[in-house]
């Protein structure tokens, strides 16, 4: 394989540019020439392709989006759109096709592997909700945006003795409220996961105000509902006025830790590796610091497990 591209699809997440930049110094590396198609999926029909060199790539580690830009691509869903993509990769001469994104994302990866195109998967997402990696690129610069935001919160939570509802991003999954509970003590943490916990949230509550505790933090995953709702439900249950704050995209910003830049470097890397083995329809993980690399469509078939013993502890925790 002597022609290879990169792209970044869906949400951006921090650590996408650490990725590319692998994947191009990989394959330049290994003499490969790489090119990068902007606006994911859309600039691939679009044949929005250029060669990228190793200065393409440098000084962005630290930098957050991605250089490559996102897009979500309806047109890409359908097979009309796929072989407009299959078109512009044959006029180009490239060869395989390494994808950074999301489950969705994934998706087209396999279409395209199907139709003859060798692609390789890197978990690119701050939902942390792909299954076959312990983390997904993103998710913990994600976490520590969500835990510096909590920490300015508690600090005026605690001089008003006001209640506030966090609602944090996710889409399905409730990783990043768990973690960012766990992270900030928070008194509870309402994930899509364990919808049905909206009792034990006032219980809790009651129970801090019955010994004088009048503060209090409960983070809430986008994909249980709105905050606005449950600050309602609790104005209505336990007769107080909660501060409600919707985090929102500040979540899919700014510079990755350096967490991410190791992981977005060595999936990356290991992506072009397996190109270079002759390997399609794979996505790289890491699990337990080993890098793997999984079947994209048992990936796209399996769901996402979140750590439930990491959910009781926090409530162990915030008695
Ligand atoms: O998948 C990443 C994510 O940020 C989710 O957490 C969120 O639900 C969604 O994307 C928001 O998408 P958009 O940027 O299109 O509003």
């Amino acid at each position: 394989m002597k022609k290879i591209a990169v792209l970044t699809s869906g949400g951006d997440a921090p650590g996408m540019n650490a990725a590319i930049r692998a994947v191009v110094r990989k394959a330049i590396y290994h003499d490969m020439e790489i090119y990068g198609i902007k606006n994911g999926y859309q600039g691939l029909i679009d044949g929005n392709i250029e060669k990228l060199e190793i200065g393409s790539v440098g000084d962005i580690i630290q930098r957050g989006g991605t250089i490559l830009h996102s897009a979500r691509c309806e047109e890409f869903k359908t097979d009309a759109g796929q072989e407009k993509g299959i078109k512009q990769l044959k006029n180009h001469g490239v060869e395989g096709l390494i994808v950074i994104g999301g489950d969705g994302s994934f998706r087209g990866a396999q279409k395209l592997t199907e139709k003859g195109y060798p692609c390789i998967g890197v978990p690119g997402t701050i939902d942390n909700d792909i299954p076959g990696t312990d983390f997904t690129i993103g998710f913990d610069t994600a976490l520590n945006t969500i835990i510096n935001a909590i920490d300015k919160i508690r600090d005026t939570a605690t001089s008003h003795e006001r209640t506030f509802i966090i609602e944090v991003m996710g889409r399905d999954a409730g990783d990043l409220a768990l973690y960012a509970g766990l992270a900030d003590g928070a008194e509870s943490i309402l994930i899509p996961e364990q919808k049905d916990d909206f009792q034990d949230v006032l219980n809790r509550l009651k129970r801090g105000h019955d010994r004088g505790k009048k503060h209090s933090i409960i983070i809430l995953a986008e994909g249980v509902g709105s905050a606005v709702t449950y600050g309602e439900k609790i104005r209505e249950a336990m007769n107080i006025e909660p501060r409600v704050t919707v985090l929102g995209h500040i979540q899919r910003g700014g510079s990755p830790s350096a967490t991410d830049r190791v992981l977005a470097s060595r999936l990356g890397a290991k992506a072009v590796d397996l190109l270079l083995e002759g390997q399609a329809d794979r996505m790289v993980g890491i699990q337990q610091n080993q890098l793997v690399d999984h079947d994209i469509g048992d990936i796209l078939n399996k769901k996402h497990i979140i750590n439930l013993d990491m959910y009781k502890l926090s409530k162990e925790l915030s008695i």
